[in-house]
Formats: structure tokens, C-alpha cells, sequence
């Protein structure tokens, strides 16, 4: 609630009047599933009671004006200034604005009506931290937009033109999962979603299990350049095994038999990064009926396993995740622990004991605290309400 009157007061300090709307959009976590969603694979996200808030209004000027609270920032842009990331008096445009921009963008190119906003926005969506709060960040403005231009798509379609103006006008080649959990989420339900089909269906939370997520305040750095990098060995995977297997469209296509027949004619580093995610595809496939069947147990397992092949065959883990993941899965109640996102720093997500998870989250933050010098978060989460507004 605070952050919502604080975005409020702003807008109407800065616009002399109160916002006529607010949106809401939340970050995700993902239990299992990782790196797979640009491989045709399964995920398994949630989206997370930590959002980003946008109030605004119609601007009645030819731009937009936004303001970004956390950031204590400012920027403008219209149609004309987009396309050279610049602003109306020529400045170059911020690089947080570039994703409300490009959510502008990717609308325009839809030929849809998108009126000049003003808008004041912040987020309670660490950024960095592999929870999605880019993500957040351009559902809560699809959802502003929507809601001014006269038209209304379906939550997934909104999820799919976010992740464009993210591959296209940010420059990073994500997946759907982010978009899609940020769009689609449901109370208290984790979400199965096929990245092939987009088919997606919602799936309790294993009973008396608690979602613990674990912040170890190391932000990533480098990650697009990474994250394009690991995109790439995964596209040049294919690329090689269609040589023996010309059918294949995507490593989803490839059993982990298969792949173990024809890894040997890959360069070893692709050869890595191609295991981890076949058989991290074949990781969620079990999930499902492990979910269906209530073991959270051997669901757990799978998450630990999950951990393990980031770490050594995707290599996007880090000494402080590895700290995180180590001490939570020495804790009792720990189904499982493993890092959460793209990697490279930011959050781990945990699968805990549901009576005992607040002990669980104080020995673990106290314990890395010691370890490490660094002073975590970690806080219990619930599954939310996916985009929307207010
Ligand atoms: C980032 C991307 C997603 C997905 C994850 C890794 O969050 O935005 O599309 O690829 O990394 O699973």
C-alpha cells in the first residue's frame, strides 16, 4: 500500500492532479524450468507478491512524460523520438525508459492506438535479482495502455508483444516465461506453461509447502552479453545435431538418449549447455506428475538437480549463490533450493516446509550473513494475481 500512495503523491505533485488509474504487474520466481523457455521447453514460474505500480493518466501532449520513483529519474518520449531512443528535446533516452518505450514500440507496430501517457512508476520488484522486474515493468505499462487505447488483447498476447519490445528495441533475447508469469499469474497457483504451444495451465502449490525466496544482494553484471551467449550455444546445438537428426526444430525435440548419442560431435562447451537443457526439459516432465501425484519431496530433488546442472553444464551460478543453495539444503524443511532466473547473482528459490518456513528464513539469511559478510533477504512468498489494474 505504501508504494502506491507514494506514486500517487508523486503524480500528483508532478501532474497538479490524481492519477485516473494505477496498474499493477508482479515479478516471478521459477521453481523449475530454467533456461529452457527459448528452447521450446516447460517452465514452471509464479508470479510473486512483489509488483510494479504505475498511476498515470492521458497526457494530452503529443509525448509521454514518466517519472521513475526508485531510480529518482525522468524521462519523455513519443512515437517520433522512439525509433533513435532519444527525447523530445534530443537527449538521449535513459536506459530504464527504454522499456516503457519499447512496450510503446512493439503497440505501434501492432498499428494499435496507444495515447501519450503520464506516469509516475516504482516497484517493490528488486532489480537485478532474477526476479523479473523488467518484466513487471513492461506488463504494468502494456496494462496502462490497454487500458487508455480503446482496445483489450488477451493476457498472453500482451505477454508475447512485452517480450518483443524486450528482443527488439532492449536488445536482450529473453524467452517468454518473464512476460508470461508477469501476465498470466494466479493466486496461490504455480504455472505450467509449454513454450512450444503457449498452452499453459495453473497447478496448486505442493500442500503445506512454502515458497522462500532468498536474496543474496549480488546483482548480476554482463548478463544480456551472457544470457545471448548461452541463447547462442543452445540455436548452434540444433544447428550440429539436425546434421544427424534433421527433424528436430529445438532441443525440445531431443530425448536425453538421443542427445547422448550425438553430443559427442558437439564443441564442449555447447555439448554443456545443450545436457543442461535437455534434461532439464526432461526435469519438468517429471515434474508435472511428481506435482499431479503431491511428492513434493522428489519435486525437491529435482530443484537441487536443477541447481547443479546451472552450476556446472550452464555455468550461470556465482560463489553467492552457491553459499545461498549450500546452507539452505543443509536446513531442515528444505525440499529444495537452487538459484532462481537467468543466474549470475540475484535470488534463490526455495521449496520449504510450509509450519516451519520463517525459521527456516531467519537461520538461512543469519547463517549467509555470517558467511559471507553480506546481508541478504529472505522472505516467505506467495503465488499473485498476475497483471492488471487496481
Ligand atoms: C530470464 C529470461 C527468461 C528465461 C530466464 C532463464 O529471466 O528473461 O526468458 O530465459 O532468464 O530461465
Amino acid at each position: 500500500m505504501q508504494l502506491i500512495d507514494r506514486i500517487s503523491n508523486i503524480f500528483h505533485e508532478k501532474f497538479g492532479h490524481t492519477p485516473m488509474h494505477i496498474a499493477r504487474a508482479p515479478g516471478r520466481v521459477n521453481l523449475l524450468g530454467e533456461h529452457v523457455d527459448y528452447n521450446d521447453g516447460f517452465v514452471l514460474p509464479a508470479a510473486i507478491d512483489r509488483a510494479t505500480y504505475v498511476a498515470f493518466s492521458p497526457a494530452g501532449t503529443p509525448h509521454s512524460s514518466l517519472v521513475a520513483v526508485n531510480l529518482r529519474n525522468e524521462a519523455s518520449f513519443s512515437p517520433q523520438t522512439i525509433p533513435s531512443k532519444t527525447q523530445p528535446d534530443s537527449r538521449r533516452l535513459p536506459d530504464w525508459a527504454h522499456y516503457p518505450a519499447g512496450v510503446m514500440w512493439s503497440l505501434l507496430e501492432e498499428q494499435l492506438v496507444v495515447p501519450a501517457i503520464n506516469a509516475v512508476y516504482a516497484s517493490d520488484v528488486p532489480r537485478g535479482s532474477g526476479l523479473s522486474s523488467s518484466a513487471s515493468v513492461e506488463m504494468a505499462f502494456m496494462i496502462a495502455w490497454q487500458s487508455l487505447g480503446g482496445w483489450t488483447l488477451p493476457s498472453m498476447q500482451l505477454a508475447l508483444l512485452a517480450q518483443k519490445a524486450e528482443n527488439r528495441y532492449v536488445g536482450v533475447n529473453c524467452g517468454i516465461m518473464d512476460q508470461f508469469a508477469s501476465a498470466c499469474g494466479v493466486n496461490d497457483q504455480l504455472l505450467l506453461l509449454d513454450c512450444r504451444s503457449l498452452e499453459w495451465q495453473s497447478v496448486p502449490l505442493p500442500e503445506h509447502a512454502s515458497i522462500v525466496i532468498a536474496d543474496t544482494s549480488v546483482r548480476r553484471k554482463l548478463t544480456s552479453g551472457e544470457y545471448n551467449n548461452r541463447r547462442a550455444a543452445c540455436e548452434e546445438a540444433v544447428r550440429l545435431i539436425q546434421k544427424d537428426l534433421p527433424e528436430i526444430k529445438s532441443l525440445r525435440d531431443v530425448s536425453v538418449d538421443e542427445f547422448n548419442r550425438f553430443a559427442g560431435n558437439l564443441p564442449d562447451e555447447v555439448a554443456k549447455r545443450a545436457r543442461h537443457v535437455v534434461e532439464e526439459i526432461g526435469r519438468t516432465i517429471q515434474a508435472r506428475a511428481l506435482l499431479e501425484a503431491g511428492d513434493v519431496q522428489r519435486f525437491g530433488r529435482l530443484m537441487n538437480e536443477c541447481h547443479v546442472s546451472l552450476r556446472d553444464l550452464y555455468e550461470v551460478s556465482c560463489p553467492e549463490l552457491e553459499a545461498m543453495t549450500r546452507i539452505a539444503q543443509s536446513l531442515d524443511g528444505c525440499y529444495g533450493a537452487r538459484l532462481t532466473g537467468a543466474g549470475f547473482g540475484g535470488c534463490t528459490v526455495n521449496l520449504v516446509v510450509q509450519e516451519i518456513a520463517p525459521s527456516f528464513a531467519e537461520s538461512l539469511a543469519k547463517q549467509y550473513a555470517l558467511e559471507t559478510g553480506l546481508r541478504p533477504q529472505v522472505y516467505i512468498s506467495r503465488p499473485s494475481q498476475g497483471a492488471g489494474l487496481l
